[in-house]
Order: C-alpha cells, then sequence, then structure tokens
C-alpha cells in the first residue's frame, strides 16, 4: 500500500476539523477502558451504558484493553457506523514486554545490550498484538532509574542513559517499523514523560525532586532519543516534579516536548492523571484539572472522564481557547491517518491472521534467542557451570523452580497465564543426567494476580527435609530462588531487598547439604545477595524471562549458548546503599586520606564499603576476555573532531564467546561536575577461543557534551580519559586533551 504522504495527511485532517463539532473534537481526546465483552449484549450496571451511548456519539477516540479481532471489531463498527463522523478508534493496549508470545521483561532484555535482538523483539510483540485488533502499545517505557526498591524498574532499560536512549530507539523502530500503515506495525509510547523513576525512597507514585543537571543529562536523554527516532505518542507520569504533577507541566509538554523538540505526534494520559491533579492539591476540581492538562499539552485524557465532561464548556466559557483543542485532535487524527485506519477501519482485525500470527514457531524462537541473551552469569567459581550433559545427578530445587506463571513477568496481561516454559521443564529435555526435583518450600501463601498484593509463606519448611535430602544425594544443585513475576512492576515498592520468605534460610540448608549449588535468580530487579555472593559457587541472573524461560536457562546452563549479558542496572550491598550507580560524581573528598589513621572524613559508610555488590555493565562468560593496546589516535582534537578509539581483544579462553566491549569517558574538569565515567559507547563482539580482534570506537560531541542547568548542551575543551573493559570498573585507560 502507498504510504500516505505526509502533506495529504495533513490536508484530510484538516478537512474532518473542519466539519466536527466541538463535542466530536472532544470526543477525539477522549479515551476509555473497555472492560466489557462488546460482542456480547449491551451490559447492565457500571459505566459501561454511557461508554456505548459515548461511542455512538462520537465521544470517543480511543479505546484501551479491549482485544481480539472479534471485540475490536464490534467496538470499531459502533463508531465507524453509528457515529455522525464515523472516525475510527485508535486501540491500545500495554504490550510491554510480547503480547501472547512473551519477551523477557525489558529490563532482561536491556542485560543483553543486543539492540538487534530487543528491536526484534519488539516487532514480534508488534505482530501479534496488531493480529489482535491492536495498533497502538503503551511502550517503551524509558524511565531510567537508580532504585531497585521501585518495582517499576523491571519496565525499563536500567539506570543509564546512554544505554537507555539506545534501547528506546530499538524499541521504537521493533513496534513501529518502516511503515506504520503497515498490517503488522503499531504505534508506539514513550513514557512516563517525565522523571517518573525518581520517585523518593522508591515508593510507588510518589513525588520526584530532580535538579535541572540530572534532568536533563540523565532523565530526558531517552526520551528525546525516542522523540526522534520517530516515536508516535508520549504518556506523561503519575508522578509531581519539583513540585508541579508532570499531567499539568506546560514546561515538559507544550515547551519542551511540543515546542523545543517538535514532537508532532500526541500526548496522553496515564490512568486518570488529569483527575489525580485533584488529588495531588494542585487542581480544584476536574473542570480546573481539564482547563490545566489540555493547556500543559495532554491530548488524550485515558480514563479521567475530565475532557469528556469538562472540556466543551470551558472553550464555550472562554476558559480554553479552542485552538487547543484543534492541536489536539490534529495530533490525534494524523496517527489515525498514518495507521491506515481511515482506508480500513478494520484492517488490524482479520481473524485469519490472528490465527496464524499468534504463538508462531517464529515468535517462539525469537523469544527464546532474547532470553538466552538476557541471562547474566554473575559467579562461577571452580567452573562448576556448564554442566556436563551425561552421567550426573541433578537436584533441582527451589518454589520458583516449576513454576510456568512467575517467569512470564509482570506486564502479561495479554497472555495466558501458566504458559510459560519453567526452568524445571526446560531442563528435563536434556536427558543424559538424573534430574530430582523437590520445591523445598512455596513462595507464596495466595494466589498471585495483577493487582493483589502478594502474601509470603515465612514460616511452612516442611519441605526442606526432602530438598535437603535429594541435594545430599546429587552431584549438582539447581537451586531456583527469587521474587514472584508479580512482585514488581507498578505497584510493588519494597523496602528489603532480600529473598522473600523462607528463601535464604532454604539456600544456606541446601548448601550446607552439597556445596556444588548453582544459584538461578528470578527477579525483576537486583537484589540483595550478599550471603550467596560470599558462599554459592554458581550465580546465574534470570530475571523473569518469559514464555520460552526454561529453555533459555537450561541452554546457558548446559553451556550450548555462553552467557553474555551484562548488569544495565547496579546491584546493591544493602538498601542503605540506594541510589547507587556507576556514573557517580567524585565528590571532593573521594578517598581516605591517611588510610589506617581510622580517619573518618572522606566519603564513605562507617558500616559497609561504598562500593556495589555487581557493578553496571557487570556478566561473566564461560570464557575469559582480555584487553590490551588501548589506544587515541592523537593526544589532541579539535572540539567538533571525532576521536578515534581502538583496543585489542583476545577471547583467551575455552569457549566462543560474546563480550559486550564498554566504553566510558571522564571530563576531568568542566562548567557542570562531570560523574567519574559515563558510557559511551560499546559493541557486542563474538570471539572464536584464541581469536582477537581490534575494536574501534570514534567519539563525537554527541558523546562528548553535556547538558547545563538550562537544558543546553554543551562541548568544553579540557582533558578526558577514557575506559575500556568488561563493566563499569574497566581499568585499562587512556586520555586526549580537547582544545578551544
Ligand atoms: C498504568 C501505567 C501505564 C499504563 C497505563 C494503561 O497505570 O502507569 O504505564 O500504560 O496505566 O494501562
Amino acid at each position: 500500500m502507498q504510504k500516505p504522504q505526509a502533506d495529504s495527511i495533513d490536508v484530510k485532517v484538516d478537512s474532518i476539523l473542519k466539519i466536527m463539532t466541538l463535542e466530536e473534537k472532544v470526543g477525539q481526546m477522549n479515551q476509555y477502558n473497555g472492560f466489557w465483552d462488546v460482542t456480547g449484549p449491551s451490559p447492565e450496571g457500571g459505566n459501561a451504558e454511557k461508554k456505548y451511548e459515548d461511542l455512538r456519539k462520537g465521544r470517543v477516540g480511543s479505546m484501551l484493553t479491549v482485544r481480539g479481532t472479534e471485540q475490536v471489531r464490534a467496538v470499531q463498527k459502533i463508531v465507524v457506523e453509528e457515529s455522525r463522523l464515523g472516525i475510527p478508534l485508535i486501540i491500545g493496549f500495554d504490550v510491554i514486554h510480547g503480547y501472547k508470545t512473551l519477551s523477557p521483561i525489558p529490563l532482561a532484555e536491556a542485560a543483553s545490550w543486543d539492540l538487534e535482538a530487543i528491536q526484534k523483539s519488539a516487532s514480534v510483540a508488534a505482530s501479534e498484538a496488531s493480529a489482535s485488533g491492536i495498533n497502538w502499545t503503551f511502550a517503551p517505557m524509558v524511565d531510567i532509574s537508580r532504585d531497585p526498591r521501585w518495582g517499576r524498574v523491571m519496565e525499563g532499560a536500567g539506570e543509564d542513559p546512554y544505554l537507555g536512549s539506545k534501547i528506546a530507539i530499538a524499541r521504537v523502530h521493533g513496534f513501529q517499523g518502516e511503515d506504520l500503515a503497515a498490517v503488522n506495525t503499531i504505534a508506539a509510547t514513550a513514557k512516563h514523560f517525565a522523571g517518573y523513576g525518581f520517585v523518593e525512597a522508591g515508593r510507588e507514585y510518589n513525588k520526584a525532586d530532580i535538579g535541572s543537571v540530572t534532568l536533563h543529562n540523565i532523565v530526558l536523554p531517552p526520551f528525546k532519543a525516542a522523540e526522534e527516532a520517530g516515536v508516535k505518542t508520549f504518556m506523561n507520569g503519575f508522578n509531581e516534579l519539583n513540585g508541579i504533577p508532570v499531567t499539568g507541566s506546560n514546561y515538559l509538554l507544550r515547551e519542551l516536548l511540543k515546542n523545543k523538540w517538535g514532537f508532532k505526534g500526541f500526548v496522553i494520559s496515564d490512568w486518570a492523571s488529569i483527575g489525580e491533579m485533584t488529588t495531588h492539591g494542585y487542581a480544584k476540581d476536574l473542570a480546573h484539572a481539564a482547563e490545566m492538562g489540555v493547556k500543559a499539552g495532554v491530548d488524550m485524557d485515558m480514563e479521567s472522564y475530565s475532557y469528556i465532561d469538562e472540556l466543551v464548556n470551558l472553550v464555550e466559557t472562554g476558559k480554553v481557547d479552542v485552538a487547543l483543542i484543534d492541536d489536539a485532535v490534529r495530533r490525534i487524527l494524523r496517527v489515525k491517518f498514518e495507521l491506515g485506519l481511515f482506508d480500513d477501519p478494520y484492517k488490524y482485525c482479520d481473524p485469519e491472521r490472528e490465527k496464524n500470527v499468534i504463538g508462531s514457531k517464529e515468535n517462539q524462537e525469537a523469544v527464546l534467542d532474547m532470553a538466552k541473551k538476557s541471562i547474566v552469569l554473575l559467579k562461577n567459581n571452580n567452573k562448576l557451570l556448564p554442566l556436563k550433559k551425561k552421567g550426573q545427578k541433578i537436584a533441582v530445587i527451589g518454589p520458583l523452580a516449576d513454576d510456568n506463571n512467575s517467569v512470564l513477568g509482570s506486564w502479561r496481561i495479554a497472555s495466558k497465564d501458566s504458559s510459560g516454559i519453567s526452568v524445571l521443564d526446560g531442563l528435563k529435555q536434556y536427558t543424559g543426567n538424573d534430574l530430582m526435583f523437590e520445591k523445598g518450600a512455596d513462595l507464596l501463601t495466595n494466589e498471585p494476580t495483577f493487582i493483589n498484593e502478594l502474601a509470603f509463606n515465612t514460616t511452612d519448611t516442611s519441605g526442606f527435609e526432602k530438598a535437603i535430602n535429594v541435594a545430599r544425594n546429587s552431584d549438582v544443585v539447581i537451586l531456583v530462588l527469587g521474587e514472584h513475576g508479580f512482585q514488581s512492576g507498578e505497584g510493588r515498592s519494597r523496602t528489603n531487598l532480600d529473598l522473600p520468605g523462607v528463601q535464604q534460610e532454604l539456600m544456606e540448608k541446601i548448601y550446607a547439604a552439597n556445596k556444588n549449588v548453582v544459584l538461578v535468580l528470578n527477579n525483576g530487579r537486583p537484589l540483595v545477595l550478599n550471603w550467596a555472593a560470599n558462599h554459592i559457587p554458581a550465580i546465574v541472573e534470570t530475571w523473569h524471562l518469559g514464555t520460552q524461560t526454561g529453555n533459555a536457562v537450561a541452554q546457558v546452563l548446559y553451556g550450548d549458548y555462553n552467557p553474555s549479558g551484562k548488569l544495565p542496572m547496579t546491584f546493591p550491598r544493602n538498601v542503605g546503599q540506594i541510589p547507587i550507580y556507576y556514573s557517580h560524581k567524585n565528590t571532593g573528598r573521594p578517598v581516605d586520606p591517611q588510610p589506617g589513621a581510622n580517619m573518618v572524613f572522606w566519603s564513605h559508610y562507617s558500616d559497609v564499603e561504598s562500593s556495589p555488590l555487581f557493578p553496571f555493565g557487570y556478566g561473566l562468560s564461560y570464557t575469559s576476555f582480555n584487553y590490551s593496546n588501548l589506544n587515541v589516535e592523537k593526544d589532541s582534537y579539535a572540539l567538533n573532531e571525532e576521536v578515534q578509539v581502538s583496543v585489542e581483544l583476545s577471547n583467551t579462553g575455552d569457549y566462543d564467546g560474546k563480550e559486550v566491549v564498554q566504553l566510558y569517558i571522564r571530563d576531568l574538569f568542566a562548567k557542570i561536575v562531570r560523574p567519574v565515567r559515563e558510557l559511551k559507547g560499546f559493541q557486542l563482539v563474538e570471539l572464536k577461543k584464541g581469536e582477537s580482534r581490534t575494536i574501534k570506537f570514534s567519539l563525537t560531541s554527541k558523546e562528548l557534551g553535556y547538558y547545563d542547568q538550562d537544558g543546553n548542551f554543551t562541548v568544553e575543551p579540557g582533558e578526558y580519559e577514557i575506559f575500556v573493559g568488561t563493566d563499569s570498573n574497566a581499568s585499562l585507560k587512556t586520555h586526549f586533551i580537547l582544545k578551544e
């Protein structure tokens, strides 16, 4: 299908706008959640009647959570055939890490550092969502966070804006593809604009106070990257930023996003966040909230009813200029045209495609590939891994070992519960060893759901005895512990990052019975793992890897895939260190000026090391890599000259493997104090055992510069250091001068 020309779309949009009534315009700015089976009789009760009525009257521009070609066709039919203008709905959904065939949670995908695989994962999600009638996802979430107490770190790309920006671009391209009008691509959403990842104390929905240097250099870059990648929509967050709820932030939404960045898509509020400005204590009432939302630049209202109930009156009484309404509606209609919805409102409602695409072999293979690449090897003493493929007695123990539901992660509301492959199921496919399974203990005492609190087993250790016996009578123990998939995600903040329930006690007893333990972690955030790190010989971080979890974990444990993941977020020694991240500042007293003198006047804690347990960028391999000959082509460069860097990488171990070569810079002195390290380049390099290769990087102003307090980008002359290595503690360094 010929891609509609941008100018012809604007012409068409204006021709529709001209004939719309004010109420119909406001209708386009209204999004309802579909909580009923639209294919059934008109439901009784709730506000479904109102929603049906509004659909018929053209007072709805979008629905969310309606899914499946039958349901979507039914709701689209109401609007297209019964409303006066028949403007098709855009159908949104949280396709966060897959639709029915689930990818790993986004934080796990970020651990792969594999932008191609991440883009492919998003395109798989888009192919299945679009086959189910959906043409818009509320993803990628690009909130940077340094606080694992916040449950939504599972949904993002971790602590670093450079990695987060690259991943944002990959995911936008994966969802939207080359042609948004294609039947297998969907509009994406950069969310939650902005600062949600900095909620105070990691407490969900809390306020965020962020200084301008952090805002411009850490929080905003992934959003800017998504905008430059052509993302079609933005979603504002729930949070207050420096005293202003971002839903009502004219600075963020209109001045920065729409004016300075030139964003042409539309902004949707988060669920009821417009109305919540009254609860924040920022809006007097719903009408005032609607007025501030539309003036700030929120174009569509998700489920607060403020726009549909208040905007017409606000315009008619002169409080809101109709030009703001027209601008919002233009933005919304433009995206609907680009999706091809005006050409064919039912193009995403093909039951044949739904049947053939969802769960396809190709999709299963893609999410398996993504899952393998997301696994991080944290420890492997005495080469306990990879496992031998035959002749071993292997005990598989732990409350998550046979769990095929938890592995799906938190944001899987379109998938089928318990449709994952558990670690045990994956291991069973390797039939050369004797496998014995004992759960050891339950993790939960209630049924886990997306919206309810989880209840943990903190007393029942009745299963320990059997587990200890199989551990005692085996060569190796695979111990699968961690968090349930619903223990991270929205509404899931924790103040304690230990292994929940009786898992720590179980681990210590199993270790006492057999020292050859491989700890397989299932978790949606960094955890506190000091005891395990000090005792357990092998530790594998496997997050929540989605549908193909068991196959991915088994292929890594048996060495059919050599782990290549690197941590996208720092693992602390305890919660007291949080926020803890690699790109910290030097301070004026970074080191003990009199080592051994027990003097306290320097930046440290008296009760724990300042370093993390596992740093950003860290991850081991079954092989080993050596870095040497780090070179910068010249000692000095002009301000806008490209700095050419090279390093020698060698695979010095016994396995072919893949290394994420990381490049960090440090600007030694500047008008704004720069971090001790900043990631400014990375490359995935596959080397056969014994192979060496020269890896090249080039640094431009884009990598060397920073944003000042006013958000202006600047590159300063001066001395820079470069570090290249296997994680953010890379010690191989060189330097160069940027001349005036
Ligand atoms: C939720 C989330 C947001 C999601 C939206 C629709 O509360 O904050 O990320 O896209 O509501 O489900």
